[in-house]
């Protein structure tokens, strides 16, 4: 029997259905309601047929239900559900308003200033979707609604939970391509590099009032795949940070959803919990890769890994170059892939990434860090790229001879290959020698630091 306007939801709430449509999808049409004890008012999303292989088989509602038990600000997941006949009906806070119908009413797109809060959100709400181990799969302005005075991602339709084994459904047919990465248009599984790749389409939107790309399907697919995408008129972090999330190689993109919120100008870095919840589902999602044999080869995993550290690298060197030149506007930065150089004058500072194959687990690459000045070149450090889960971090390692050896001299790192690895090896496994490493993570600061002794210096 097809309810006329009231039911009983499985929360044992009755909620009335208004007759107000407030938007229709490709899964059905989305309605105002309210609940009737109280008045409070709700969307009920109608799913036709959704009811056919049991409620519990719909996917948006599998993921409300996982999303419950979790704490999340920026996500707006169904509160309960009910059946009707073959269709199921979900029970979804009400929302003010979509963010589609925010850009609709700004045809040119928001200023700096209003869209980075925008964005703030929305990545918040991937950073707790990729906590909660769930890959959107469909994330476009009109599947992110503001509620509650923020932005919240919603429409769990297509998306994947990875702790659980689903058949993969293609985004065709699911509304537009405007959001489609390039991995994806290739045939390949979406994974949270894709969320991003969309937030990256979204940010650029937001900033010009219209998507990255136009044309029909065949034209974005083309442009997806093979055209640079150009640069979004905002200032030149923003810029550089939704150019790395429209990269067209998802490896280049940000780590995660933690590490695009980290990046994001003057937006807090998550908390702790946040990221170490993110972090861990992110193993997780790994090893659900591997069981459902997405998992690429040992090969192409290292090279995407090394892809990765690289465009850490130089993402850390450009934020390293914005920042000095405020205070040395001579500042160079040449960026030559292997080869980082900032110089000022004949002063430089070089990152030289050596392209060995050390066959040692968790180390993604290294390089040395040399100066170069009065013509004399020295080797002040090493760097250092590691794994550990599925994280990358670049460190600063220095060695100095320790108390032991009775020679003092000034930190220093290893020039010859050779060298650097036997001596890991032994910081590796531990226990007395006559070399002390130094170790700090490679940040901003730490090449503003080296950069200042060089200029002293000169
Ligand atoms: N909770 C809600 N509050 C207000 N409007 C909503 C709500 N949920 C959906 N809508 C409106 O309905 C549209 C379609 O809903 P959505 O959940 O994205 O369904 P579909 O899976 O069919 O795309 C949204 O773009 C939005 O405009
Ligand atoms: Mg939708």
């Amino acid at each position: 029997m097809r309810i006329t306007s009231t039911f009983q939801a499985d929360d044992g709430h009755e909620y009335e259905i208004l007759p107000d449509p407030l938007g229709a999808g490709a899964q059905g049409a989305v309605k105002r309601g309210r609940r009737t004890a109280d008045d409070c008012p709700v969307a009920i999303k109608r799913i036709t047929d959704g009811a056919g292989r049991g409620p519990e088989a719909n996917r948006e509602l599998q993921i409300a239900l996982k999303l419950h038990q979790q704490d999340s600000q920026h996500l707006l997941a169904p509160l309960s559900w009910a059946v009707d006949d073959a269709d199921l009906l979900l029970v979804i806070p009400l929302a003010e308003r979509s963010l589609a119908a925010e850009l609709a009413s700004h045809q040119n797109g928001l200023a700096e200033d209003a869209l980075l809060p925008v964005l703030r959100d929305i990545t918040c709400g991937l950073v707790e979707l990729h906590a909660a181990g769930i890959v959107h799969r469909d994330l476009k302005p009109a599947n992110v609604l503001f509620y509650d005075s923020r932005w919240c991602v919603a429409d769990f339709g297509i998306s994947r939970d990875l702790d659980v084994r689903t058949g993969t459904v293609t985004f065709q047919g699911h509304g537009t391509v405007s959001y489609v990465a390039p991995e994806r248009w290739r045939g390949q599984p979406s994974t949270h590099k894709s969320d991003l790749y969309a937030l990256g389409c979204i940010a650029y939107e937001l900033a010009t009032g219209h998507t990255v790309f136009a044309g029909d399907r065949d034209m974005q697919r083309h442009h997806h795949l093979h055209t640079p995408p150009p640069a979004a008129p905002v200032g030149s972090t923003l810029a550089r940070w939704v150019s790395r999330l429209l990269d067209k190689d998802p490896a280049r993109r940000p780590q995660d959803p933690a590490a695009a919120l980290a990046a994001l100008p003057r937006a807090p870095a998550p908390t702790g919990r946040l990221a170490a919840a993110a972090w861990q589902a992110q193993q997780a999602r790994n090893e659900q890769a591997a069981i459902q044999g997405l998992a690429m080869t040992a090969a192409e995993a290292a090279a995407a890994e090394r892809r990765q550290a690289l465009a850490d690298l130089i993402d850390l060197c450009a934020s390293v170059d914005e920042r000095a030149r405020r205070d040395v506007p001579d500042l160079r930065w040449d960026d030559h892939g292997d080869i980082q150089r900032f110089s000022v004058d004949d002063a430089r500072l070089e990152f030289i990434l050596w392209r060995t194959t050390h066959n040692r687990d968790g180390l993604t690459l290294v390089g040395e860090v040399s100066t170069v000045g009065h013509g004399a070149r020295r080797c002040a450090a090493n760097i250092v790229c590691e794994r550990s889960g599925d994280r990358l971090q670049w460190f600063l390692d220095t060695v100095a001879r320790n108390a032991i050896s009775g020679i003092v001299e000034e930190p220093a790192g290893f020039a010859e290959e050779a060298e650097f690895f036997t001596h890991y090896d032994h910081f590796q496994q531990g226990g007395m020698h006559a070399w002390e490493r130094q170790r700090q993570v490679l940040t901003v600061a730490a090449v503003l630091d080296l950069l200042g002794d060089l200029l002293e210096a000169s």
